[in-house]
C-alpha cells in the first residue's frame, strides 16, 4: 500500500525506500509526523504531540503543521496568510476530509491523496495535494486555495507546502548560488536557530539562487547518508525558508514567492500552487540526484522526446556574435556538417535591425541585409548538408529602438510616472497581458510555419523591474508574476502541441531561467555563457546535483586559453552532457577538424551511457586538484569515466580512483588499464591512475567482462 490511512486520524504515504506521515493533533489540526527511511511497522511513527505545558510554548509553536496559516499564536514563517472580507487576517484550517484516489502521469497511474481544510467560519478552503512517486522514492506535493463565497479574499501569502526533518540532530543545509556565467555553485552551512531563505525576485529562477535543497545531519558524502532533499516546479519568483522549531526541528517552506505579491482570490477560482518534489535518500547525495534525473527523464522532460538522444549541435553565438549572414552562416555550417554536427543553430542577429544588442528585439523579420532571400537559403543548405536547423528567439523581450516597441509602449511593465529601467538596452514585455501572450505565440507559431525549423532556442535577457500592470483592478495587480510564468507555459504548451517535431532549448543569459517547470516545456537547457571548460566542471558538477545530463548542453568553443585547454580537455568537459560547439570553426585549421570529427565520433558511441545512463560523481573538482565522473548504463555492465587534472607537481602523478555503480561480483576491464578488476574492488579500493601536467583530462571505457 503506498496511501494508507490509519484509524482515521493518521495518513502514511510509502515510496519504495522513504515513508511520509501526518495525522490529526491538537484541535483537529493536520500535524506532520514524520518524513524518512521506509518504516514497516505503523507503530513506529511518532504521535502528534498533544500537551504544552507552558504558555509561551503554545500549540502554534509546538506543533508541525502540514500547512500553518496565520492565525492564533504562529510567530514563524507561515503557508498562509489572508485579508478576509471583514477585515480579519486570522485563518484557521481545520481538518474536514480527504480521499484517495489515482493520478494518471504518462500512462502510470500514480497514487494520490487529497486532505481537505476548512476554515470554520470563513468560506476559506484549503486542498493539499499529495502524489506518489513510488519507484522514484519522490513525492509531489501541491496547494490549491479556493474561496467558496461570495466576497473577494486577498491573500498575501500562498506557499506550496510546509515539511520537517526528524527532530534530534544538527541539520546542514546544501544550497546552490551563482551569478551570471558561474552559475550551479554549491554551498554547505550548519544550520543555527533562526531563518534561512533562498529566493528569487527577479521574474524567473535565476542565476542567483536556485530552488532546490538538500538537508543531512552534517557527514552525509556522495554515496552515503541521509539526504533529504526538495525541488520546485515553478520558473518565477519563488522562495524557500529554513526555520528552526522550539523542538528543534527544521521547518521547509517551499512556494511562489510572497515578495510583491498579493492574489485577490475570486469566488470559485483557485488558486493552485507550484508544485514540490521531495525525496528522501539514505544513500548520499549521488543518490538523490539520480532519483530526481530519472524522474526527470521520465515525467518531467516533454514526452515526445524524452527518450530520444539530444543531437549534436553547432551554436553561431561565440563566433560570429550578431554579425550573422548568409556567406559566414554557411561557412560554418559546412564546417559544421563536416565535422559530424547533426543540428546547425543560428543564435542572435537575424532578425530585425538587430546588428548590436541595442535594437531590434520585438521585430520578428529577417534582417535582409544580411540575408537577402530570407532564411530558406541558409536552411536549405543546412538540410542538404545532413543537419537540422535551429533558431533563437528573445520573444518576451524588446528593445525600445524597434518598430515593436514604438507601435506598443503598453506592452511593456511599467508604474506611472516612473523611467523602466533597461538592462542590455532592453525592456520586458508583460506576458500577463493577453494581447502579449497572443503576439508571443504568433510570432514563434509563424516562424515555425513558414521555414523547416527543427529547435528554437528561447532566450530571456533581463529581469524584471517596475512590474507595473495598469490594465487590471488594483486588487490583482500584484498577481502580475504568477500569471506571467502561467502565460509562458500556456504558450510552450500550445507551441508544442502544433509543432510536435520541434526541440525547445531555454536559456537565459545562459542558467538563468532552468527549473523542473521550464524543463516540462523544453527538452534542454543552456545552463552558463562561461564555456571556459575548467570552470564548466564546476558548473555542470552544481547542474548535475538536480538535472539529468540529456538536458545539460555544453559547448566546446574557443574560450580560455589555448596554451591551456587542448581540443582534448575542452571535448571531454562538454562531453558530460549534451555536446555543442560553439568554436568559430571558420578559425580551425585542418588538424582541429580533424581532431574535433575523431571526438565527435566518439561522443556518438558513448552518448547512449552519458545521456541515458546513470551519473555518478567520483571527485568532486570542489574538493581538489582532481575532478572524475563516471556513467554508466542501469545494466551496470559497461560505462565512461572523465577524468580531469588540474595541475600536478612531481613525475609520476598516481592517484586511486574509486568507482560507484558496479556489479561487486562483476569482472571489469578499465580501458588503458590491463589488469581485469573486480566491481568490488574497484568500488572500495578503486583502480591507479596516472595523470600528469596540468589542465589534462582522461576518458576510460569501462566494460563488464562475459
Ligand atoms: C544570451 C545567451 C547566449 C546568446 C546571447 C545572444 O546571453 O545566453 O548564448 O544566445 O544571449 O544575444
Amino acid at each position: 500500500m503506498t496511501i494508507e490511512c490509519l484509524n482515521e486520524c493518521k495518513w502514511v504515504l510509502h515510496t519504495q525506500k522513504t515513508t511520509y506521515a501526518f495525522g490529526l493533533g491538537v484541535d483537529e489540526m493536520l500535524t506532520h509526523l514524520y518524513w524518512g527511511p521506509r518504516l514497516s511497522f505503523s507503530s513506529d511513527i511518532p504521535e502528534p504531540l498533544r500537551t504544552f505545558h507552558a504558555s509561551f510554548n503554545n500549540m502554534q509553536d509546538m506543533a508541525n503543521l502540514e500547512y500553518p496559516s496565520q492565525s492564533g499564536m504562529a510567530y514563524h514563517e507561515v503557508c498562509l496568510k489572508a485579508r478576509l472580507h471583514d477585515g480579519g487576517r486570522d485563518v484557521i484550517l481545520n481538518f474536514d476530509s480527504y480521499s484517495i484516489g489515482d493520478v494518471e502521469i504518462r500512462e502510470e497511474k500514480c497514487p494520490k491523496l487529497t486532505m481537505i481544510l476548512k476554515d470554520p467560519h470563513y468560506s476559506l478552503t484549503v486542498h493539499l495535494h499529495y502524489i506518489v512517486y513510488e519507484k522514484y522514492d519522490l513525492i509531489e506535493r501541491y496547494s490549491e486555495i479556493i474561496n467558496t463565497g461570495s466576497e473577494l479574499i486577498q491573500l498575501d501569502q500562498a506557499f506550496s507546502a510546509a515539511f520537517y526533518v526528524p527532530e534530534g540532530f544538527p541539520y546542514r543545509l546544501t544550497t546552490i548560488s551563482g551569478g551570471w556565467a558561474a552559475e550551479y555553485t554549491l554551498n554547505q552551512e550548519m544550520l543555527v536557530p533562526g531563518k534561512k531563505v533562498i529566493e528569487s525576485r527577479r521574474g524567473a529562477t535565476s542565476h542567483n539562487s536556485h530552488p532546490w535543497f538538500a538537508l543531512d545531519r552534517g557527514n552525509s558524502q556522495e554515496s552515503s547518508g541521509d539526504v533529504w532533499f526538495g525541488v520546485l516546479k515553478w520558473s518565477g519568483n519563488w522562495k524557500m525558508s529554513f526555520e528552526h522549531t522550539p523542538r528543534n526541528q527544521i521547518r521547509i517552506l517551499v512556494g511562489l514567492n510572497n515578495y510583491d505579491f498579493t492574489w485577490g482570490l475570486l469566488p470559485k477560482n483557485p488558486l493552485i500552487t507550484p508544485s514540490v518534489i521531495l525525496g528522501i535518500t539514505s544513500q548520499g547525495f549521488g543518490q538523490a540526484s539520480r532519483n530526481l534525473h530519472h524522474f526527470q527523464e521520465d515525467l518531467i522532460l516533454p514526452k515526445k522526446h524524452n527518450k530520444k538522444l539530444r543531437k549534436i549541435l553547432y551554436n553561431s553565438w561565440e563566433a560570429t556574435y550578431f554579425d550573422v549572414n548568409l556567406e559566414n552562416q554557411t561557412s560554418l555550417a559546412e564546417k559544421a556538417a563536416s565535422i559530424g554536427v547533426e543540428l546547425f543553430v543560428m543564435d542572435d542577429g537575424w532578425f530585425g535591425q538587430r546588428n548590436t544588442d541595442m535594437a531590434g528585439l520585438g521585430d520578428w523579420y529577417v534582417n535582409t541585409q544580411k540575408f537577402p532571400e530570407g532564411l530558406d537559403p541558409l536552411i536549405n543548405k543546412v538540410n542538404e548538408l545532413g543537419m537540422d536547423f535551429g533558431l533563437w528567439v528573445e520573444p518576451e523581450m524588446v528593445n525600445p529602438d524597434s518598430d515593436l516597441y514604438r507601435a506598443h509602449p503598453e506592452w511593456v511593465f511599467q508604474f506611472p510616472n516612473r523611467e523602466i529601467t533597461r538592462a542590455r538596452h532592453q525592456l520586458n514585455l508583460n506576458l500577463a497581458k493577453p494581447e502579449v501572450k497572443d503576439f508571443v505565440f504568433h510570432m514563434v507559431d509563424d516562424l515555425l510555419n513558414k521555414y523547416n525549423i527543427k529547435f528554437i532556442k528561447w532566450d530571456w535577457n533581463k529581469s524584471i523591474s517596475e512590474p507595473g500592470w495598469p490594465d487590471v483592478p488594483k486588487e490583482h495587480q500584484q498577481e502580475v508574476m504568477v500569471h506571467y510564468i502561467k502565460n509562458l507555459y500556456d504558450i510552450f504548451s500550445k507551441l508544442r502541441a502544433s509543432h510536435p517535431n520541434v526541440v525547445f532549448e531555454t536559456c537565459s543569459g545562459g542558467g538563468g531561467r532552468i527549473d523542473m517547470g521550464i524543463l516540462s516545456f523544453t527538452d534542454q537547457a543552456w545552463i552558463s555563457d562561461n564555456t571556459n571548460p575548467y570552470d564548466r566542471l564546476f558548473i555542470q558538477e552544481g547542474y548535475s546535483h538536480i538535472y539529468c545530463p540529456k538536458s545539460m548542453v555544453c559547448w566546446v568553443t574557443d574560450a580560455g586559453d589555448d596554451n591551456l585547454f587542448s581540443l582534448k580537455y575542452r571535448f571531454y568537459s562538454s562531453m558530460m552532457g549534451t555536446l555543442g560547439i560553439g568554436a568559430n570553426l571558420n578559425n580551425y585549421t585542418e588538424k582541429q577538424l580533424k581532431i574535433a570529427k575523431k571526438h565527435i565520433k566518439r561522443y556518438k558511441e558513448i552518448r547512449p551511457l552519458i545521456q541515458e545512463g546513470e551519473m555518478y560523481r567520483l571527485l568532486s573538482p570542489r574538493a581538489g586538484n582532481l575532478s572524475a565522473v563516471q556513467y554508466m548504463n542501469v545494466e551496470k555492465t559497461e560505462g565512461v569515466v572523465f577524468i580531469f587534472l588540474q595541475s600536478s607537481k612531481f613525475p609520476e602523478n598516481r592517484f586511486r580512483l574509486i568507482f560507484q555503480g558496479l556489479n561487486p561480483e562483476s569482472q571489469y576491464k578499465i580501458s588503458k588499464i590491463s589488469q581485469k578488476l573486480s566491481g568490488r574492488l574497484l568500488m572500495s579500493l578503486g583502480a591507479l591512475i596516472t595523470l600528469d601536467g596540468h589542465f589534462k583530462s582522461e576518458l576510460l571505457k569501462v566494460t563488464q567482462i562475459e
